[in-house]
């Protein structure tokens, strides 16, 4: 844009999206093996698909709904909520969102005043770095202990904390690691909010993809949290519905009351067809969600096997979930992982993400999704060998 007067030196300064960067470059190559983007390529189940055939046949999506969301979805989440994440939540305590997106952004305008910095473990999803921007917050990136998986480092998130900081705001398991973090790190995070009268937003898109015996934690379900904590969810990954645009949160009734304040502005309501498609998925069958768990399980084990085979080229953290893990480049050229990635796509044919994109402690690695069928991740791994060879 020539004369950047015109527009808001909020998103001026907000830089590209690195992931939307290479899509775009990746569409320019033929034949690419695509490892960008963290949705789901499978097609949302049929039985979701015919709840909301049904409930367009009944003629009763062609109005908005309430503005938190369809009375009879809203009491599912509530029960979904005190069954799967032990949160002892109430109806009233809803609101059904344009996925976890528009939840988190609404849950930071409510919470964000103009200069409030807010904590992040980095590398985290960019989206929330940039969300912060937007609300006019300042994000704070604290990183991650990477010899340790990536867990978080609750000490140095502690030592971050200034008059001026408001919340904190990570999402777990996470994009772009894939740690899960552990009941024990995120009960040490609580006190740290309790203790600095701190909100904590969550970003739980992934709860139910966890491997090897770990186990997803809402951090609204400790005693003390539900009077500090926003917990965003989504259909969107669960049940391979990304474009239906669907999620919810969580919060005590105070702040929900404010929180629909940022919400009707940015939504009016969530799409009132994919409320009932979302309400399909809550009362049918969960064998779909086991099995995309199962796939996820399956591709993150052949991707470890592949970058076994090239430790002068990788090193990486095994990740507890998700379905996206995040090597670090071993080979010089990788201290700069945006030309690393260009390269990758121009000489081998293989998009991936740069790990720059996920906040500074996030270069010189890349991240690799697993939510690919296996051919893929074969197909780009021999053309990696190829190029290294
Ligand atoms: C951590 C995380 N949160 C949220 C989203 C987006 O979720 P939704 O489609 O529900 O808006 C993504 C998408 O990649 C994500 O990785």
């Amino acid at each position: 844009m020539e004369d950047s007067s015109l527009v808001s030196q909020r998103v001026t300064g907000i830089g590209k999206s690195a992931i939307h960067e290479m899509t775009r470059l990746s569409q320019e190559v033929e034949d690419v093996a695509f490892l960008s983007w963290a949705k789901p390529t499978s097609d949302t189940p049929e039985h979701i698909k015919e709840g909301a055939i049904r409930a367009i046949a009944d003629g009763l999506v062609g109005d908005y709904s309430p503005t938190s969301g369809v009375p009879a979805l809203r009491r599912g989440i509530a029960d979904k909520l005190k069954r799967d994440n032990r949160i002892d939540a109430r109806d009233s305590q809803i609101i059904v969102t344009v996925g976890a997106i528009e939840g988190l952004a609404a849950a930071i305008m409510a919470v964000c005043d103009p200069g409030d910095e807010v904590i992040l473990p980095s590398p985290t999803y960019s989206t929330h770095i940039r969300q912060v921007v937007m609300a006019s917050g300042r994000p704070v990136l604290v990183p991650c202990i990477e010899e340790e998986g990536f867990s978080l480092d609750v000490d140095a998130m502690a030592e971050a904390v200034t008059p001026r900081t408001k919340a904190i705001l990570y999402c777990s398991p996470s994009n772009p690691t894939g740690t899960v973090f552990g009941e024990d790190q995120l009960r040490r995070l609580a006190a740290v909010a309790r203790d600095n009268n701190l909100v904590v937003i969550t970003d739980e898109a992934y709860e139910y993809f966890v491997f090897d015996g770990n186990q997803h934690f809402s951090i609204a379900s400790l005693p003390g949290m539900e009077e500090r904590t926003i917990s965003c969810f989504t259909f969107t990954k669960t049940y391979a519905m990304t474009g239906w645009r669907i999620g919810y949160l969580h919060a005590n009734e105070e702040f929900v009351e404010q929180i629909t304040k940022a919400h009707i502005p940015l939504a009016i309501c969530a799409p009132t067809v994919s409320q009932y498609a979302a309400l399909a998925a809550l009362e049918g069958p969960q064998d779909c969600v086991v099995e995309f768990r199962d796939h996820y399980l399956a591709t993150r084990n052949l991707m470890c096997e592949r970058l076994d085979r090239m430790p002068s080229v990788f090193s990486y953290q095994k990740p507890g979930g998700s379905y996206l893990m995040f090597p670090r480049i071993l080979v010089e050229e990788g201290r700069d992982s945006l030309s690393f990635c260009k390269r990758l796509l121009r000489e081998a044919r293989v998009s991936t993400t740069p790990g720059v994109a996920f906040g500074p402690s996030g270069e010189a690695h890349l991240r690799m999704s697993f939510c690919v069928p296996e051919q893929t991740i074969n197909t780009a791994f021999d053309r990696l060998e190829v190029n290294f060879g």
